[in-house]
């Protein structure tokens, strides 16, 4: 299987980050890892990137008059290294058409929240504070909204009576872990088919498994 070239953007500690990287170094998800991009000079998640001699650089935000330049430096930077597929991980920024229409289906998001429930930021604490009974967490291709792109995968977690945004954070982390890496390999695979809001999840093609002809035959 082909690996995808991602280029993954960060703002912060970087645990999806590191739960890519670890699939990866298992050889259970067909990814490289391009480059990492923080628009956040102390962000932990370049620390992770260099302790696993990765590719890591930071385009502050700060740096640029508005989003689409900024955008404009991150389409630069991604090709550069020739990324397929923009992997937003914990990436406090709003993304604009610049990039989206440069890497048009190829950019993906993780939510911490079963959306389209609680889009936004701090969500944890509205969880708990609405009294809902489960939450999860969302893998979704970007548009040009907050929060609101074709659901790729999402994982369900309960809410529990002593939660607070802390401990449920906690909880959904751990599926974030898991749903994102897949996210990434449904991709790498071809399997991801986007229909209007909905996202197809394809069989997996095994015409090539089978195509193998031997002599004598394998079973009689
Ligand atoms: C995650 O909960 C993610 O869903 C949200 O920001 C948090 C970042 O975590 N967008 P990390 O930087 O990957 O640890």
């Amino acid at each position: 299987m082909a690996k995808v070239k991602i280029g993954v953007l960060i703002s912060g500690s970087g645990s999806n980050l590191q739960a890519i990287i670890d699939r990866i170094e298992a050889g259970t998800l067909d990814a490289e890892i391009a480059v990492v991009i923080s628009n956040e000079p102390e962000a932990y998640g370049l620390t992770r990137a260099e302790k696993h001699g990765l590719p890591a650089l930071v385009v502050n935000h700060r740096d640029f008059p508005g989003r689409e330049a900024f955008d404009l430096r991150l389409v630069e930077v991604l090709r550069a290294h020739g990324v397929e597929l923009v992997v937003l991980a914990g990436f406090m920024r709003l993304i604009t058409r610049t990039l989206l229409e440069a890497f048009p289906h190829r950019v993906m998001n993780i939510h911490p929240a079963l959306l389209p429930a609680f889009p936004g930021v701090h969500v944890w604490g509205k969880v708990v504070d609405y009294g809902v009974k489960f939450s999860g967490c969302t893998v979704h291709f970007v548009d040009e909204g907050a929060d609101t792109g074709p659901i790729i995968i999402q994982a369900v977690v309960p809410v529990l009576d002593d939660d607070d945004a802390e401990t449920l954070a906690a909880r959904i982390l751990k599926q974030e872990h898991r749903i994102y890496p897949r996210a990434i390999q449904l991709f790498a695979e071809g399997r991801l088919k986007v229909e209007g809001r909905r996202v197809r999840v394809l069989p997996l093609d095994r015409s090539q498994d089978e195509a193998a002809l031997a002599n004598p035959r394998l079973e009689d």
